[in-house]
């Protein structure tokens, strides 16, 4: 079995998610928001590409069963019910609805999958829970773990959750094949261990974050196991793994 971590979508080629249980990170922040509303309760979340997307898709619905989320600049959208801050996803805004959302690299790195067998939306807010689909899942799929990076390019954060998510699967299945990114990414996880607000301290998308006010944000993305849930993206939309949906 092999275990492929891609740094940023755009490495992709048509056959590294072919047929493949694939992991998509976005730690900060759309990856750990989409778990976070659905742990508190959201029916489904719908990733799309664009702003007007998000206007139409939300059309479909009656008014107090969707939200429409999402960033821009990691500003809130105007006219949007929220943005992408995690802490806005509670229990009280989005129980029983539907949210649509847009991101600038998340969304994106989620809609640009084609061909994957199962995909999941990881972060450190769900990681174990994640991984122990993961690990189950290494034992007779190949693993792909794509981070949504920073417009094409490599994020440190992403490097770092995807290096745990590899510690974890590696250690359940110690005879994987490995690429290089996936030992890379182990290396910068050791490097950090539980430290994560040290990474996001020192990443460009962390301290970007800090300055334009998201602090909070920050904490809540480090929070690790906070929101134990197992997102799956299937038909364009993300639902909640649980009892009533196993795989
Ligand atoms: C993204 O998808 O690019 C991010 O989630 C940006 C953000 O921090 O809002």
């Amino acid at each position: 079995m092999k275990l492929e971590v891609f740094m940023s979508p755009r490495e992709l080629a048509p056959g590294d998610v072919q047929g493949r249980v694939v992991a998509v990170i976005d730690v900060l922040r759309a990856s750990t928001t989409i778990a976070v509303a659905l742990a508190n309760g959201a029916r489904t979340v719908v990733p799309v590409d664009d702003v007007d997307e998000v206007i139409a898709r939300a059309k479909q619905f009656d008014a107090g069963q969707v939200r429409t989320a999402g960033e821009r600049r990691m500003l809130p959208i105007p006219g949007f019910d929220m943005g992408n801050s995690p802490l806005e996803f509670t229990r009280s805004a989005v129980s029983g609805c539907t949210v649509i959302i847009t991101t600038t690299n998340g969304t994106r790195a989620l809609t640009a999958l084609q061909g994957a067998r199962d995909i999941v939306v990881a972060s450190y807010v769900n990681h174990a829970a994640a991984s122990a689909m993961l690990r189950a899942a290494a034992r007779s799929n190949d693993i792909s773990i794509v981070c949504a990076g920073t417009e094409g390019h490599f994020s440190l954060e992403d490097a770092a959750c995807a290096g745990r998510y590899v510690r974890s699967i590696t250690q359940a299945s110690p005879s994987i094949t490995m690429n290089d990114a996936a030992r890379a990414c182990a290396l910068i996880d050791g490097r950090y261990g539980d430290n994560i607000a040290e990474i996001f301290k020192e990443s460009s998308h962390g301290r970007a974050l800090a300055e334009a006010g998201f602090g909070d944000d920050l904490l809540a993305c480090a929070g690790l196991d906070s929101h134990p849930v197992v997102p799956i993206y299937q038909d364009r939309q993300i639902t909640r793994l649980g009892p009533d949906r196993e795989r």
